[in-house]
Formats: C-alpha cells, sequence, structure tokens
C-alpha cells in the first residue's frame, strides 16, 4: 500500500465541502458526513462498494486486504488519501 499523505485537502463537489484530513483522521466517509456530506454507505468497511464514489482528481490507497472499486473510484470507507489534495465526485 502506497504511503498515506501527510495531510490531504479534500473537495467535496456535490455536498460543495472542503475536508481536510490527517493520518489518524476518522474515515473519510466519517468526515464527509461530520461535515454535513451525505454519501450511501452500508458495511462501513471495503466490502459492500456501496460508498464508491468518483475521484476527478488526486490519489489514494486501499489497504491490501480490500478490493478496489476501479481506476477513477474510491472507497471513502478504508482508502486514505496518497496526494495533498483530493476531489470527489460526492
Ligand atoms: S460502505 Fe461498504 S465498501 Fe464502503
Amino acid at each position: 500500500m502506497p504511503i498515506a499523505a501527510a495531510q490531504c485537502t479534500i473537495t467535496c463537489t456535490k455536498s460543495n465541502l472542503t475536508i481536510e484530513w490527517r493520518p489518524g483522521s476518522l474515515p473519510l466517509l466519517d468526515l464527509i458526513e461530520q461535515a454535513g456530506g451525505r454519501a450511501a454507505y452500508s458495511c462501513r468497511y471495503g466490502n459492500c462498494h456501496t460508498c464508491v464514489v468518483d475521484v476527478i482528481s488526486g490519489e489514494v490507497a486501499h489497504p491490501p486486504d480490500i478490493t478496489p472499486p476501479g481506476d477513477g473510484k474510491m472507497l471513502p470507507c478504508c482508502a486514505a488519501p496518497v496526494s495533498d489534495k483530493l476531489v470527489l465526485v460526492i
């Protein structure tokens, strides 16, 4: 798994939110919800892919035991930013 970013500014285009993430932060899904964003979810640990979102720019890494959703997509319940900026369609 690539090394997570030291920090990341996450822009959520549909929710019109900007969120700061650091290692040790809550999962992105939780941060988005805390900031007032609405995200679909079910399992919250990378199994169901209900939470999948499109990544417009930036890089993320999923845990090695999780099947990633494919290019240009991420699971905010379990993926971590690798780049210092991330733009998501959520
Ligand atoms: S909520 Fe199930 S994979 Fe994210």
